[in-house]
């Protein structure tokens, strides 16, 4: 199941550049959450602070506090730890390209040292499944290498991947961004059954994909987030004028 994710005056930094500003959200278990904003506005660097990604880069810096349920991710638990729960969707599609289809989606699973090839058959199954490849490549698991399948469907060997190791929250940062329409639609249409059993944070582009997805919406402007509320707010009623600005395309 999904957890809820608490962010009080979460504040980045690469070097001395200061990129985050103050970020205060509650992001609420089983719904999708997209982001909105400018190209360099932070939407990745937040969302990498999410999972502690943000810290493997050796010049990045971040303080505040983030809560999944009680727990404070950057207190109570180790990376490998949040990094499990909270798992992460990048735009363009990173399978292991030796690997074969199978292994790719047991990578995280052998990482966490499981062996035991019933439990790795069934996982696999389960998360290609839930990531609606499987009919696509059930005959092929072992035969083919993740990287030989098109965009679209690596990019849903990877959720599946994400999915073999059990997280509570899924990041997706522009995940179809990259993708045909139809491959996006499908990634969608994804999103859509995934947010009934996990927490999603999506970083979107494309507006009508976060009305399509996502209940709330935050929107993000050279490092602060000026508004978060209900999707159909956001994009038919916005509270402030740099959010109707960009909605309706006057930037950005
Ligand atoms: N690895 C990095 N090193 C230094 N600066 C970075 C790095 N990654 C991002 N930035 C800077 O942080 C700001 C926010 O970038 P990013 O989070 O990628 O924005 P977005 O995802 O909204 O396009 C930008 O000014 C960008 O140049
Ligand atoms: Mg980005």
């Amino acid at each position: 199941m999904g957890v809820g994710i608490q962010v009080e005056n979460l504040n980045a930094w690469y070097g001395s550049t200061h990129t985050l500003h103050d970020i205060n959200l509650h992001i609420p278990a089983n719904h999708a959450t997209a982001l909105i904003g400018p190209s360099g506005c932070g939407k990745s660097t937040f969302v990498r602070c999410l999972n502690r990604m943000h810290e493997t880069n050796p010049i990045a810096r971040a303080t505040g506090v983030i809560k999944m349920g009680d727990l404070d991710i950057y207190k109570d638990a180790s990376p490998v730890e949040i990094r499990r729960r909270v798992g992460m969707v990048f735009q363009r599609p990173n399978p292991f390209p030796t690997m074969s289809i199978y292994d790719n989606v047991a990578s995280g699973l052998k990482l966490n040292g499981f062996r035991n090839r019933r439990i790795l058959d069934e996982t696999v199954e389960r998360s290609l499944k839930q990531a609606a490849l499987w009919e696509e490549v059930k005959d092929d698991l072992k035969k083919k290498s993740g990287a030989s399948l098109s965009g679209g469907q690596q990019q849903r060997m990877c959720i599946a991947r994400a999915l073999a190791v059990d997280p509570e929250v899924l990041l997706m940062d522009e995940p179809a961004s990259a993708l045909d329409p139809v491959s996006t639609s499908k990634i969608e249409d994804l999103i859509f059954q995934l947010k009934s059993q996990y927490t999603i944070v999506i970083v979107t582009h494309n507006m009508q994909q976060a009305a399509r997805v996502a209940e709330n919406t935050g929107f993000f402007l050279n490092g602060k987030m000026v508004e978060f509320d209900s999707t159909h707010k956001i994009f038919t009623n916005p509270s402030d004028k740099r959010t109707e600005d960009y909605i309706t395309g006057r930037f950005g």
